[in-house]
């Protein structure tokens, strides 16, 4: 017999279909075809409310910290989206990566993390958590397995890395980590904001935490920000307590609601962003006015085999580092040229957004590749633009920026 399609069940559906009607349901008060926004901070309680669990982790909407309409449509949408069983959000990315360290580790626990991050988790375990909680860290190169191995302690309770690490494009091996982590007895937690499902799912390769900040790719149009961990409903419930219940990042309805709107379109965004991406990359290399480019989908690119393989040829991400051959201040110079791509930070946004951090960025930046010490590096996230106009705002800059 024919496969019956559902659209509320994401077993029976296509990803694209999913992106679409993934938690949405229709108002039963008007009938409208959308999950409404509902900017309510508390629910009726029924008649006789002693049946609820006032830790609010499986209790049904009763107050906007404990779970709210928006919110609940948003995490079932994004558990099912990557695999997962059960999924939390949070006002932000970084509220969404706090959460999971501050709900599961305590004073004593060891943390393996990647040695290039977000700047906001390095100085989390290299100053925050040991200072004020006694959790431990050691910071190794994610790419080398066996160091990874090595730093394992009889304490550690965490291993964590980014699918692509920001802003090094760095490639985390996800199911060697993932054993790695099995034979430690630890968790490992994965940002994978650089590449959201469908486009890779880290659970599928063993990450028992998928964190995103949805922000960047899965809201896309640059207007609202959020953040989730997606992973076994047992353990996304500890979070929920600790971290929404009792600490309270919660992320408001209309956020909740914009990336979900957002993520309607996500499937067919990743496709365009990442093909752009790889014409970008190679126009860069070829430039002899560029000093280094690094991107996954570049064969240069130390992890490229890596990438193929675990991103099963799909995509590379659409994130590229690279550098204007010349000082701090031709790197300025280039930026300023630019007229379709703008300055500005963040990524995964319609538009396409440069940042040059300038040398030093706020930590770490000394486990970044030689390259980047000696030049700094501009960070270029690749929107939605036809790629024939970045790249001719690209050679445009460079002619401008070395023609003084
Ligand atoms: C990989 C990664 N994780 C987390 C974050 C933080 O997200 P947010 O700004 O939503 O807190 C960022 C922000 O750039 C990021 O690039």
């Amino acid at each position: 017999m024919k496969r019956h399609p559902d659209k509320h069940n994401h077993t029976t559906v296509h990803d694209a279909t999913w992106a679409v009607h993934g938690g949405n349901t229709i108002d039963k008060g008007t009938g409208a075809l959308r999950t409404p926004l509902i900017m309510a901070n508390s629910y009726a309680l029924p008649e006789d409310p002693s049946a609820i669990d006032w830790s609010g982790v499986d209790a049904g909407l009763f107050y906007g910290r404990n779970g709210a309409a928006n919110q609940t449509a948003l995490e079932t949408k994004l558990a099912a989206l990557e695999g997962g069983e059960a999924a939390v959000t949070f006002a932000t990315g970084v509220a969404a990566l706090h959460g999971i360290f501050f709900s599961l580790l305590k004073s004593g626990d060891h943390v393996v993390v990647s040695d290039v991050t977000y700047e906001a988790v390095w100085r989390l375990f290299a100053e925050l958590l040991p200072e004020k909680y006694g959790i431990e860290a050691t910071f190794v190169d994610i790419a080398d397995v066996d160091a990874v191995r090595a730093a394992v302690r009889p304490t550690t309770k965490l291993i964590h890395a980014e699918t692509i690490a920001n802003p090094t494009t760095k490639v985390a091996n996800v199911a060697a980590l993932s054993s790695i982590a099995r034979e430690a007895g630890a968790l490992l937690s994965i940002d994978a904001t650089f590449t959201p499902a469908p486009f890779y799912r880290p659970i599928g390769d063993g990450a028992d935490l998928v964190v995103h900040s949805l922000t960047k790719y899965i809201n896309g149009h640059g207007d609202a920000m959020g953040g989730a961990v997606i992973g076994r409903k047992e353990i996304i419930q500890h979070i929920r307590h600790d971290a929404i219940v009792d600490a309270g990042g919660v992320i408001s309805p209309f956020n909740a609601w914009m990336i979900m709107r957002g993520s309607i379109t996500l499937p067919l965004r990743l496709k365009q962003h990442f093909s752009s991406a790889e014409k970008v990359a190679s126009v860069l290399e070829s430039d002899e006015r560029i000093a280094f480019v690094t991107y996954p989908g570049l064969a240069s690119h130390p992890q490229h085999e890596l990438a193929a393989k675990q991103f099963e040829g799909r995509g590379y991400g659409a994130v590229l580092a690279f550098a204007v051959d010349g000082d701090s201040a031709t790197q300025n110079r280039f930026v300023s040229k630019l007229r379709v791509i703008t300055s500005a930070v963040s990524l995964g946004h319609d538009e396409s957004l440069i940042v040059h951090v300038g040398p030093g960025g706020r930590g770490g930046g000394e486990n970044y590749p030689a390259a980047f010490q000696k030049y700094g590096h501009l960070r270029l996230s690749i929107g939605l633009e036809d790629p024939e106009d970045l790249i001719d705002d690209i050679l445009s800059a460079l002619d401008a920026t070395f023609e003084q």
